[in-house]
């Protein structure tokens, strides 16, 4: 069984082909990142255009790249939400139009969960149920997955996601869009000569439950950025002092969940996820705790067609399918309903 996944929800156009018995066949992508670039953030319009530009040719490549005809696709799973509404409207059209012309089902996708599951992927130890932290661009949850399909929200920020701190505190230290992955390179930089830090504060650490704020410690970030004296050191110095009252005050919510829970098996899922220091401490956190932790490659962190053929074949085997001739997306669409 082949299926064939399309992610289209924000700025990367990914497709791949997945075999449920030789894996993943193929795997395309195409970044816009620098379409953005000289605006400073991600605009819809753009996006959409270009996905329009660039998926007929990433399907072509990932067809070559399995050494598959299209008529040998089973299904084609689409990412149908939450996203970008030109964005997710783009892959959704492609992929009903395409799964109606073969005569195979279509599988509309959560994106969220098919982060989630990326990891099942290559762990073959990991098994429902598990905890899932998500901390990607637009999210930072803390899910309890039972199983496929059934996901509770445990916390959630209540304002800027991760992600976007990283970026946001990037921007205001200058540099370049998208920053997050930048910031946190200087920062591993900054560590590895061994010098002490400044303490930022571990929002919401101090009052219970497991829900996130990220906007105040960006804040302070600026502050402390406008008062610095602004060169190579200060930025080191407050580029690693973030990241290290970021992954802390993740570590304290996983903790919490975990023995909240009573759940040891911890899955990272989204852009964050890429983040050393992050998977470094949660990797000790877990040990400690005598429970696993489990991370996707670091190209299944952010967005790829990959997550969206795997989680399109499990919805499969589960006997799902997207029948109505409908194009049918959800550009707000909450993991806790995704049945
Ligand atoms: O999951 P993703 O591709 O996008 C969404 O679906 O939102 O995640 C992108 C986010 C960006 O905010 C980016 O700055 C952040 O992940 N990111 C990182 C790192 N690599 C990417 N943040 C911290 N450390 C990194 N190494
Ligand atoms: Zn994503």
């Amino acid at each position: 069984m082949r299926v064939l996944g399309i992610e289209s929800s924000c700025d990367e156009t990914g497709i791949a082909i997945y075999d449920d018995k030789e894996g993943l066949l193929a795997d395309s992508l195409f970044s816009q990142v620098k379409t953005h670039q000289a605006y400073g953030g991600v605009v819809p319009e753009l996006a959409s255009r270009d996905h329009v530009r660039h998926i007929v040719s990433l399907l072509d490549e990932a067809l070559r790249e399995a050494s598959l005809k299209v008529t040998d696709l089973d299904a084609i799973a689409y990412t149908a939400g939450p996203g970008l509404v030109g964005a997710l409207l783009t892959g959704a059209t492609f992929a009903k139009s395409l799964a109606f012309s073969l005569g195979v089902p279509a599988l509309a996708i959560h994106h969220l969960e098919a982060h989630v599951l990326v990891s099942m992927l290559n762990a073959t130890l990991l098994k429902f149920p598990f905890i899932a932290l998500l901390v990607s661009g637009g999210h930072t949850q803390l899910i309890l997955a039972h199983g496929l399909g059934q996901y509770e929200l445990l916390g959630d920020t209540l304002d800027d996601a991760v992600g976007e701190a990283f970026d946001k505190c990037a921007k205001l230290m200058g540099f370049p869009y998208p920053g997050g992955a930048e910031l946190a390179k200087c920062a591993d930089e900054f560590n590895a000569l061994h010098k002490s830090l400044l303490h930022f504060p571990r929002p919401m650490t101090d009052r219970p439950g497991l829900d996130f704020s990220f906007s105040g410690l960006k804040t302070h970030v600026l502050t402390t950025w406008q008062a610095s004296k602004q060169d190579h050191e200060a930025r080191g110095l407050i580029a690693a002092s973030f990241q290290d009252a970021v992954v802390d005050t993740l570590l304290i919510k996983c903790q919490r969940a975990i023995k909240q829970t009573g759940i040891h098996n911890l899955v990272v899922a989204g852009g964050v996820g890429a983040n050393r220091a992050l998977r470094a401490r949660l990797g000790a956190l877990l040990e400690e705790m005598n429970g696993a932790v489990f991370f996707p490659k670091p190209e299944y962190c952010t967005d790829n067609g990959a997550m969206v053929a795997f989680t399109g074949y499990l919805h499969l085997l589960a006997g799902e399918k997207d029948e109505s001739l409908g194009i049918d997306v959800r550009p707000r669409w909450p993991l806790s309903v995704v049945e």
